[in-house]
């Protein structure tokens, strides 16, 4: 009888891996038969990696083209519910993104044979595979363990993948190379009992320098960044350490929580830093449950002589230090000795990959060479034929980017021409990594059950058409950054590039019509140093325009050496807003279709809400007008956050959730009075107590936003309070819009007041 994967890897896999994935199918088992909690199995296989997938339509565009899935999903359809067994994605974690030949090799088998035959690399480092069933899950993770993959706490409320500069090591500017620390604080606090009852997810990344960390620490729960110190004519290796950052909703940028923290201390601080979050962080409301919030609230000082108690008091752990002794010896191997390029006779288009996928390595004779992934798609077959060509040119030194493409790192130089042939040949020779053409996109409505518009979609088309006119573009454009999230969790990273946009959807005439708001400001050099804020939104078929625009007009008015954020910062966002204004409108279905139906997803989009509702004709509701007056509110306090306005800032953004507050409220009580009290009581009962106002997913968050501002009344002000505050108060005001979307469709079956507007409320652990 032919061996179960089981029986066949049983001395291959690590013993404490191996005796995990047993228990976890144990637990699957005990579902199947029923006897297991969903909640309770929710956060069992999240801690897995195993997520629940919004249903797809069957169709999926991975960069190229748009392909139709080989997996049996039946008749499938798009819609954020799904059921327990059905395919979902499993999350694969990449500790500092550092993968073997051997790896690749069984990631392309899995994708192959569990999934639709794609790994899509995350904007975390971490692999992905999608349309996986879930009784394929422990052989998948079995097979992972067997070459020293886990997939543990690639989700739930727990330490996620540990990320690092994927130079690191051969980097020219590094401080020195953070790969070993990056690994041993990844095994360290893997399954740690100090890290099992976090309230949330928890964040980490390495950087090897503070200017460029491509780690990306400033968005971090917490982030290290390499540092020396000279003591009497010793370099001693210590790292300046950020804690409280994070994406999101509301986006944190950390904090410095010391300037330099020796190297053998870096383990029991992590420790210490998880026990007081564990302990103190908010267990209840998972809108506020990052480390973020635990720092506001508490204070750097207090946070920081809170962990400083809790490390004195750790016990002795020897795993400490135990690392560093091998540190001397820690370097990696090369598969060919180094050679410079020679003067030989170069293929054709290698010069431009050259100027943009290859890094002149520290080490003289090695480069990196970035091998582009569109979408952070790579096809089983692509992935098997990498492993080979990693194997002769790069040896195991292979990485994944947080920009979801792979390096191949010490490649000697004189092999680079035939290397890019033999990426060339598998369809993997495409130039433009790290420019504008390299878009990131989270997965979105694909097969995020949280997405609203097609991220995926939209970085297709932007990446086809910026690809087309690659060659004629400027090289200040060139040098943009798009990033793009399929809603404002921001998977996509789009708070910190120069074009930025996360998809929400807007009720026109009541239709549901797919947008985009976009995002402007933010910042990927100096370490992510400023987020961007969202300015608008834009019908999401029209976001290319935006791209268009903004490029063009960046070109023709730059002043010497002046960045996109810089232009922006200059000509102001109320201009920005007034060149976009004409792309914001949606024309009738009966006139263009188009606006109707998303990228790469030929299905109009709730199309059957036509008509329904009471703006069936081309009458504007009261609702579209006071929203709209919420929307300039939000934009004004943004005008003032720039201006350096601070507490005119804040004010402006509370006026404006009062004001799309009362909008709501006024679709039932024509008469509410202007009085922020009134304004506030008259919501919380009628869309708040009532959950007509609740997310589906992000239940109440939104509202909270409101009251915590509004019964913040002895309010002191500061940039960073102001800036999220703004952020808030978009978001409260495109609830509000999502709410009254919910409210139309009701329209016809019931009236929502009168239904008492129960939503389903569905608590995800993500
Ligand atoms: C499968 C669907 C996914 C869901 C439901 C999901 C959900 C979320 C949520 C709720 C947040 C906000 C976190 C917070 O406010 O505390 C978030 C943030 C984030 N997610 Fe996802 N995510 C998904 C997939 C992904 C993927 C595929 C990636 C990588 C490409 C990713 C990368 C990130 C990043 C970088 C952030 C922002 C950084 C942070 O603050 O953690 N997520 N995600
Ligand atoms: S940004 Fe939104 S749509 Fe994209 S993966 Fe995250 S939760 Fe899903």
């Amino acid at each position: 009888m032919a061996l179960t994967w089981k029986e066949k890897l049983a001395d291959r896999m690590d013993p404490d891996l191996a005796r995990e994935i047993d228990v976890y199918e144990m637990q699957l088992e005990l579902k199947r038969q029923g006897k297991v909690d969903d909640k309770l199995f929710a956060e069992t296989r999240l801690r897995r990696g195993v997520y629940g997938q919004r249903y797809d339509s069957g169709l999926r565009h991975d960069g190229v083209a748009e392909r139709e899935l080989r997996y049996p999903c039946g008749s499938l359809t798009k819609g954020p519910d799904t059921i327990w067994d059905a395919p979902g994605m499993q999350r694969i974690k990449i500790p500092f993104g550092g993968l073997t030949a051997e790896q690749l090799e069984v990631l392309a088998d899995l994708a192959e044979e569990y999934s639709d035959g794609i790994a899509h690399v995350t904007t975390r480092q971490d692999i992905q595979l999608h349309y996986v069933h879930i009784d394929d899950t422990p052989t998948i993770m079995r097979r992972l363990a067997a070459v020293g993959i886990t997939t543990r706490e690639a989700c739930g409320n727990s330490v996620r993948n540990v990320t690092a500069c994927p130079i690191a090591g051969v980097c020219r500017e590094e401080t020195f190379d953070v790969t070993p620390y990056a690994k041993a604080t990844s095994r360290f606090l893997l399954g740690h009992p100090d890290t099992q009852d976090l309230g949330r997810k928890f964040k980490i990344a390495f950087s090897g320098c503070k200017h460029n960390a491509c780690g990306l620490v400033t968005l971090h729960d917490l982030g290290f960044v390499a540092r020396v110190r000279h003591e009497q004519g010793v370099e001693k290796r210590g790292f300046e350490v950020y804690v409280g950052g994070g994406l999101g909703a509301v986006p944190y940028q950390a904090k410095l929580f010391d300037e330099f923290v020796t190297e053998d201390e870096i383990l029991p601080l992590s420790q210490a830093i998880c026990r007081v979050f564990a302990r103190l962080g908010e267990k209840r409301n998972r809108a506020r449950a990052r480390l973020k919030f635990l720092v506001a609230k508490l204070g750097l000082e207090e946070f920081r002589r809170l962990v400083l108690e809790e490390r004195k008091i750790l016990p002795p752990d020897e795993r400490w230090t135990a690392y560093l002794k091998d540190l001397p010896h820690y370097r990696e191997t090369p598969s060919r000795p180094p050679r410079s390029l020679d003067g030989a006779a170069l293929p054709e288009g290698f010069e431009d990959w050259f100027r943009t996928n290859v890094y002149r390595q520290r080490q003289p004779g090695y480069a990196v060479a970035t091998v582009t992934l569109p979408l952070g798609d790579i096809t089983s077959w692509q992935l098997r034929q990498l492993a080979d060509i990693a194997r002769r040119y790069s040896g195991d030194n292979i990485r994944t980017t947080v920009e979801q493409n792979i390096v191949l790192r010490w490649v000697p130089e004189a092999d680079l021409p035939s290397l890019y042939e033999d990426l060339r040949a598998i369809g993997l020779g495409e130039g433009g990594a790290s420019t504008i053409v390299d878009v990131v996109a989270c997965p979105g409505t694909d097969t995020c059950k949280l997405g609203i518009a097609s991220s995926r979609g939209l970085a297709a088309v932007l990446r086809r058409r910026l690809q087309e006119r690659s060659h004629e573009l400027d090289e200040a454009i060139r040098g943009l950054h798009i990033k793009i999230s399929g809603c404002f969790n921001a998977c996509g990273q789009h708070h910190i590039c120069d074009l930025g946009f996360y998809g929400v959807s807007r009720n026109v005439r009541g239709t549901t019509v797919p947008h985009f708001q976009v995002v402007l400001g933010g910042q990927w050099e100096e370490n992510a140093a400023t987020y961007g804020l969202a300015i608008g939104a834009v019908p999401s078929k029209r976001i290319p325009e935006v791209v268009d625009r903004l490029s063009e007009r960046y070109l023709r008015e730059r002043q010497h050496g002046e960045t996109f954020q810089s232009f922006i910062r200059r000509i102001g966002k109320k201009a920005v807003k007034d060149m976009l204004e004409d792309l914001t409108q949606v024309p009738p279905y009966e006139e263009d279709r188009s606006y109707y139906s998303d990228w790469g997803d030929p299905r109009e989009f709730t199309i059957g809400d036509m008509g329904k509702g009471e703006c069936a004709g081309e009458v504007v509701s009261l609702f579209e007008f006071e929203i709209q007056a919420a929307e300039r509110l939000v934009f004004e306090a943004q005008l003032h956050l720039e201006a350096g306005d601070i507490q005119k800032a804040d004010e402006t953004a509370y006026r404006a959730m009062l004001q799309a507050a009362k909008a709501l409220v006024r679709t039932q009580y024509l008469d509410v009075r202007d009085e922020p009290d009134a304004i506030v009581e008259e919501f919380r009962t009628r869309f708040y107590d009532t959950r007509l106002f609740w997310d589906k997913y992000a239940g109440g968050k939104f509202a909270h936003y409101l009251f915590h501002r509004h019964e913040d009344r002895p309010r002191s002000y500061t940039p960073e309070k102001a800036h999220h505050l703004v952020e808030e108060a978009n978001l409260f005001v495109e609830a509000a819009h999502a709410c009254r979307a919910r409210m139309l469709e009701r329209s016809g079956r019931e009236t929502p007041a009168a239904s008492g507007g129960h939503e389903q409320v569905v608590e995800l652990k993500l």
